[in-house]
């Protein structure tokens, strides 16, 4: 694999262990204001990302690359608002999708085809993960301010289940 798209993957582990820790700050602010569906969802989109980390340490793995585990940033976001987390997770995915794609060209670059047809998935997932969180932030700024709607967006997030990656390796 070429030096460079392979250390991009490397890097790109660690980001998504970062997000991982990012999502389960969020989880533990919801936690505590009391709204358990909204950490419920954020704990789930942090077993999310460390799918993703392990499906790039697994590929680097089957095509004979050396993975280096590097150190995981504390998660550096402050959160006020009940908004905060959701706007900054929006933030977040945005600067990821650029990441992957930042990989994807890279990998175009010296044809490595293989490789772009393994981050096929994570580009479409990036799209799901981007729409998830400005679909949050709509609901949040139309219903947040109101007691009882927060209650039922509440009920709504603690609906949402684990499920592994579609993507198998
Ligand atoms: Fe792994 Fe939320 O992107």
């Amino acid at each position: 694999m070429d030096k460079k798209v392979a250390e991009l993957l490397n890097d790109q582990i660690n980001k998504e262990f970062y997000s991982a820790y990012l999502y389960l700050d969020m989880a533990n602010f919801y936690s505590n204001k009391g709204l358990d569906g909204f950490a419920n969802w954020y704990e789930i989109q942090a077993k999310e990302e460390q799918d993703h980390a392990m499906l790039i340490y697994q590929y680097l793995h089957n095509n004979n690359e050396k993975v280096t585990l590097e150190a995981i940033a504390k998660p550096d976001k402050t959160f006020t608002t009940l908004l905060d987390p959701l706007t900054a997770g929006l933030a977040h995915e945005q600067y990821v999708t650029s990441l992957i794609n930042t990989i994807y060209a890279a990998a175009q670059e010296v044809k490595d085809f293989r490789t772009t047809q393994f981050l096929d998935w994570f580009i479409k997932e990036q799209g799901e993960e981007e729409k998830n969180s400005s679909d949050q932030i709509t609901k949040m700024e139309l219903f947040g301010d109101d007691a009882r709607s927060l209650y039922m967006l509440n009920e709504e997030l603690k609906g949402r289940v684990y499920s592994a990656p579609s993507l198998v390796l």
